[in-house]
């Protein structure tokens, strides 16, 4: 029997959970999957050699089982070690986080963008490489938020000392004059409501809801994946 099309999301932890539940409701047609190594979290500390390591246990895993397409919502992967397993396992399709949102922050940012990301995103330097590739009118300014994923990995995404520590990073890239503000990290997404609602003049990008819009345009691209 033919088996149906299976999407795999594949993360650092269990909130990875939220890009699966955006992606599922713009493409119910499909089968899904989720490898999200909870274990192992948070990534966003670790070096490039574990974060290499860990994910490619992950990929492997996945490429045992029926798996066409991975999804890697986890933007500390996609600033280094996704390259990586691109070029080494370059017959499998892997897609990424971080360019669909630097794709969206420049089209609606006037200018200045701001970022929390992990430790490792931030210090990769891939959002700023990414956005100087597609305009040079915009300037990114990015702050590590290294305890945030932990936070909200250990169910403490709001209680009221999480928030402070929260806005103590948004305040500072305000004061920057931000007008666009990207949540690179898969976890927080949990803020983006609380985020909406406070700073409502920010324009916020959530890396697991931009996945889904370049998903769409991705599956129109690849229709032989059905096949
Ligand atoms: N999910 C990861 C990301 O999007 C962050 C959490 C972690 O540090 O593992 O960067």
């Amino acid at each position: 029997m033919k088996k149906s099309f299976k999407i795999w999301i594949l993360d650092s932890g269990k909130w990875g959970y939220y890009a699966l539940l955006d992606i599922k409701s713009h493409f119910p047609q499909y089968d899904y999957e989720t490898y999200l190594d909870y274990v192992n979290a948070p990534y966003g500390n670790k070096s490039s050699e574990e974060i290499y390591t860990l994910t490619e246990v992950g990929c492997l895993e996945l490429w045992g089982k029926w798996c066409q397409l991975i999804l890697i919502a986890c933007n500390t992967i996609c600033a280094e070690t996704m390259r990586k397993l691109q070029d080494k396992y370059s017959d499998k399709k892997i897609l990424g986080c971080i360019i669909p949102s630097v794709e969206v922050a420049t089209e609606i940012s006037q200018g200045k963008i701001g970022l929390i990301g992990t430790k490792f995103t931030v210090n990769s330097g891939k959002y700023q490489k990414e956005i100087a590739k597609l305009s040079d009118s915009h300037k990114l300014f990015a702050l590590a938020t290294p305890e945030l994923a932990g936070y909200v990995e250990d169910g403490i995404s709001h209680h009221p000392e999480t928030l402070i520590y929260l806005d103590r990073y948004i305040w500072e890239l305000m004061e920057k004059d931000i007008d666009t503000l990207i949540l690179a990290c898969t976890h927080y997404t949990v803020y983006y409501e609380y985020l909406t609602i406070k700073y409502p003049h920010l324009k916020i990008v959530d890396s697991a809801r931009t996945q889904t819009i370049k998903l769409w345009e991705y599956l129109q691209k690849h229709s032989e994946l059905f096949l």
